[in-house]
Parts: C-alpha cells; sequence; structure tokens
C-alpha cells in the first residue's frame, strides 16, 4: 500500500513487509499515545488552572484508574514484544538449503565469494525468489552489511562468523550501505545488490571460476597438511571431519555443542579451545597462517564433507571430492 509512497524505500524481500507492518505499527501506537497526552495535558491545565477566589484541593488516588492505565499499556507492550520477536527469529533464521555466500569485510570495501567460487567485490549477484545465506566476517573493526531494500542489516565482527539471511522478490539492483561507523571512508563503503531473473542469474553465473570453494578448501587442507590427522578413517589424532557439520559433538569438558561454522573457525584459529572428547590437544594454531577468504574455503569444505545434509546417507558424505580444482588460487 506504500509502493508509490516516496518516503519508503523499495520493498524487495519477503521479510520487507513484515517489518513494514510492525514499524507502522509502532508508529501509530506512537502518534495515539503522543496525541493522548497532549490532548490530557491541555485539558488539565484549562481544568484546574489558578483561579481567583478557588482554593485548591486535594484529589486522593484511584485505583480503578491506575489499573487501567498500567494493565492497557501491558497488553500493548505484549502485542510489540511478540510480533516484534516473531519478526527478529524470522529474520534470524536462515531456512535449510540456503544459498550460501561468504563476506569478508575491510577497510573499505565489501568482499564477495560465492560457495561456487565466483567472487566479487561491493557487488552480489543474487537470484530472485531463493533464499540467500550470508556468511559474513571482517578483516579489521565492525562494519555493517546494510540493505535497506531488504529490511536486513547485521553487524559483522572481525574474529568470528556472523550470519544474515533474505530472499529477494524483485528483481532490480539495491543498495547495499555498511551501517557500522569503520573510518574516515566509512560512507563510500558502499555497494549494489544485483537481484537477477533465474536464467540471467544462470548466464552470470558461468562466468569464469576458479571453481568451488569448498574444493578450494580442500586444497588448502592438503596443503596445510590438515589431512594428515584429519583422516577419513578413524586411526587419526584429530577427529575425522566428515558428516560432522550440524551434528552436535562432545567435548574433553563434557560440554555438547553443535558444528557450525563459528566452531570450525574457532577450532582452526584457537585449536585448543573446545577439544572433542576422546582427543589430545596437539592440534598446532592456524592464527596468521591462514587469511579469512582461505578460512571461508576451509569452512565450506568441512561444510561440503556432510552433505547431502542431514539424514542423508554418511556414506555419501564427500561427493564434491572428485572436483579437481586445478588453478585455483587463493590470496
Ligand atoms: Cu565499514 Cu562503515
Amino acid at each position: 500500500m506504500f509502493d508509490n509512497f516516496p518516503l519508503w524505500p523499495d520493498r524487495a524481500s519477503t521479510a520487507a513487509s513484515n517489518v513494514d507492518a510492525l514499524f507502522v505499527f509502532l508508529l501509530i501506537v506512537s502518534g495515539l499515545m503522543t496525541a493522548l497526552i497532549f490532548a490530557a495535558l491541555i485539558y488539565f491545565a484549562a481544568r484546574y488552572r489558578r483561579r481567583r477566589g478557588v482554593l485548591a484541593e486535594q484529589i486522593e488516588g484511584s485505583t480503578p484508574l491506575e489499573l487501567t492505565w498500567s494493565i492497557i499499556p501491558l497488553f500493548v507492550f505484549m502485542v510489540i514484544f511478540a510480533w516484534g520477536a516473531v519478526v527478529y527469529f524470522k529474520g534470524r533464521t536462515p531456512p535449510r538449503d540456503s544459498t550460501e555466500v561468504y563476506v569478508v569485510a575491510k577497510q573499505w570495501m565489501w568482499k564477495l565469494e560465492h560457495a561456487e567460487g565466483q567472487r566479487e567485490i561491493n557487488e552480489l549477484h543474487v537470484p530472485v525468489g531463493r533464499d540467500v545465506k550470508l556468511i559474513m566476517t571482517s578483516q579489521d573493526v565492525i562494519h555493517s552489511f546494510y540493505v535497506p531494500a531488504f529490511r536486513m542489516k547485521q553487524d559483522v565482527l572481525p574474529g568470528r562468523y556472523t550470519v544474515a539471511w533474505f530472499r529477494a522478490t524483485k528483481p532490480g539492483t539495491y543498495h547495499l550501505f555498511c551501517a557500522e561507523y569503520c573510518g574516515t571512508q566509512h560512507s563510500g563503503m558502499i555497494g549494489s545488490i544485483i537481484v537477477q531473473e533465474p536464467a540471467q542469474y544462470e548466464a552470470w553465473m558461468s562466468g569464469g571460476t576458479t571453481g568451488p570453494l569448498s574444493a578450494t578448501g580442500e586444497k588448502i587442507f592438503a596443503e596445510l597438511g590438515c589431512v594428515t590427522c584429519h583422516r577419513t578413517d578413524s586411526q587419526g589424532r584429530g577427529p575425522n571431519l566428515q558428516g560432522v557439520f550440524g551434528k552436535p559433538v562432545q567435548l574433553e569438558d563434557g560440554r555438547i555443542l553443535t558444528v557450525d561454522e563459528n566452531y570450525i573457525r574457532e577450532s582452526i584459529l584457537d585449536p585448543g579451545a573446545k577439544v572433542v572428547k576422546g582427543f589430545k590437544p596437539v592440534m598446532p594454531t592456524f592464527q596468521g597462517l591462514v587469511s579469512e577468504e582461505q578460512l571461508n574455503a576451509l569452512v565450506a569444505f568441512v561444510k561440503s564433507q556432510s552433505q547431502p545434509g542431514p539424514g542423508g546417507p554418511k556414506t555419501a558424505a564427500a561427493p564434491q571430492n572428485q572436483a579437481p580444482a586445478e588453478g585455483s588460487q587463493v590470496q
């Protein structure tokens, strides 16, 4: 209903109308409350103004009145809470089988890499109607990935992954902003999200690539010697990584956690932090030895070892291993 309203940004994702509806609701509630308060203020100021010959009288409190103005707002706030929570959790939870894009922010640009291997700078091509999950980290300071047309904003932090997702609903080119002050050229840290029809997108995707990100990761995995300990049988000094992603794992100290992108990342940079039960903390750290892009590739490789997804046959854990990945180079 606001499509021609110039103050309203484009609405180009499935989340956009939910966020807008909540925002309009908040605006209306705030507007009504403001009007109510000012009306009461003016009325009482006039009604109880000082008049010659009239003595002020003390008015005692009224329990029904106080209950009314406590209970009605309680319900209004509970509606805001529940509604906000639904919108928030929807926005925080990437659907399964989303297309994955790795984002590395730095002063002052966005580096994006598709799981299929395509790389972009300050531009992201996505197909219309598909869920896209962004796995983001920063090489230096805190940035924030902000796409107003998608009503999506997520801080991008150094030293860990944050995740965001969207499903674009309308082809077009949309602004990408950095929404966290990150230095003198913060305002120039902008880009575009280019939403294409599936056919156009496939054409774009078939352009030059160095092979899937997971294949690049497999190469690094071999080069760094990870493969000597993380063997695909149970004889290795490190855990077998096949089929572990997305699954619970028990640690030496008894804790159980789910293997996700951040756990893999931490285990590469700080291997002693969360050692899997039954293994010794013998792995050296790779802090400073791998770039953010290489880390992303390694994470993508470990994830590929757990496809096709939860519930799939474990024996088919490594369908992408045959990709030769010749000529793939990471910087
Ligand atoms: Cu990056 Cu502001």
